[in-house]
């Protein structure tokens, strides 16, 4: 006979509800969603709770793209340090809530704002931590599609944590076969950003733009932009509308400023490439081996990188 469950497993098995958390302010605005700062009212564990409005979604159409990021999440659920993770979802007749890990420090975005511009040594270690993830994100087959620094959050100990899977692709492979049509998956992607472009179009990729297609260099394109961003403080493709940001990027069209780190030039250089097969790791088999032993990462132990540097 089976013993009965101890407190701690029914717990554990028996789903959450609103009522089990405090919530407390709002520490995110999404078009489709809320995000909550929350005390489990059990453990006084603080969370971030996702609220997405049933009724809104479905008349936005977007139920997808809910499911999707719910799908990604669980299927990065192995822990990765750099991943925000889902501890549970649940729901009442009006709301879905997914709760989060609560990345204390905030957005990626704030910090590069309040400094103005990241030092070379927080540049190099918010890069090593995103290439990481990245790899990690690779080894699961996703390809996040949405990476910006206002995506990127930092948790209690400034580590990254990266969110917002909602724009996500499941790639496609022969013992993973979830997705059953990636390109059908990324002309939605496309017609989602032409019809509906919600956020910033700074960090697209030209493929992506053009062609409907993305993969893991499209990612790899992102950190171009995002590593540009903190090491100068500014995007590297901006214009007026969306219209002009999009006619700079399919052009290659941006400038490093003055001053600029030559060993971080290179690197961003290898990644701003337009065709996404030459981009520095685009052939790299399991780890960014070719990011790893690019000169901007000389010294670094990419299998302990230590506490981050002071922000500066
Ligand atoms: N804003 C959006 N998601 C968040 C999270 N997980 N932690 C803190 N702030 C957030």
């Amino acid at each position: 006979m089976t013993p009965p469950n101890t407190n701690a497993e029914q717990q554990e098995i028996r789903k959450k509800t609103p009522s089990d958390f405090i919530f407390g302010k709002v520490i995110g605005e999404g078009s489709f969603s809320t995000v909550y700062l929350a005390k489990d009212v059990q453990t006084n564990k603080e969370y971030a709770i996702k609220v997405l409005e049933k009724a809104h979604i479905i008349r936005e159409k977007k139920s997808e793209y809910v499911m999707r990021e719910k799908e990604v999440l669980r299927i990065l659920e192995s822990l990765c340090p750099y991943i925000v993770h889902l501890y549970s979802t649940f729901q009442d007749p009006g709301r879905l809530y997914f709760v989060l890990t609560y990345a204390k420090n905030g957005e990626l975005l704030k910090h590069i704002n309040l400094y103005k511009k990241f030092n070379f040594e927080c540049t190099r270690y918010y890069s090593c931590e995103l290439v990481l993830a990245l790899e990690y994100l690779r080894s699961k087959k996703i390809v996040h599609r949405d990476l910006k620094p206002e995506n990127i959050l930092f948790d209690h100990n400034f580590h990254i944590l990266i969110t917002d899977f909602g724009s996500a692709k499941i790639e496609k492979s022969e013992d993973n076969d979830i997705n059953d049509g990636t390109e059908d998956d990324d002309v939605q992607q496309s017609n989602r950003r032409r019809n509906s472009f919600v956020g910033t179009a700074q960090f697209v990729s030209p493929e992506m733009l053009q062609e409907s297609k993305s993969s893991y260099a499209s990612d790899l394109w992102a950190l171009g932009c995002i590593v540009f961003q903190m090491a100068s403080g500014q995007m590297p493709f901006v214009g007026g509308s969306e219209y002009l940001i999009f006619q700079k990027i399919l052009r290659l069209e941006y400038k490093f400023p003055d001053g600029f780190d030559e060993r971080i030039k290179d690197f961003i250089e290898k990644l701003l490439v337009l065709e996404p097969t030459r981009r520095l790791g685009a052939s790299d088999e399991t780890t960014y081996v070719s990011l790893r032993k690019h000169e901007f990462f000389e010294e670094v132990d990419f299998d302990d990188l230590g506490p981050p540097p002071k922000l500066s």
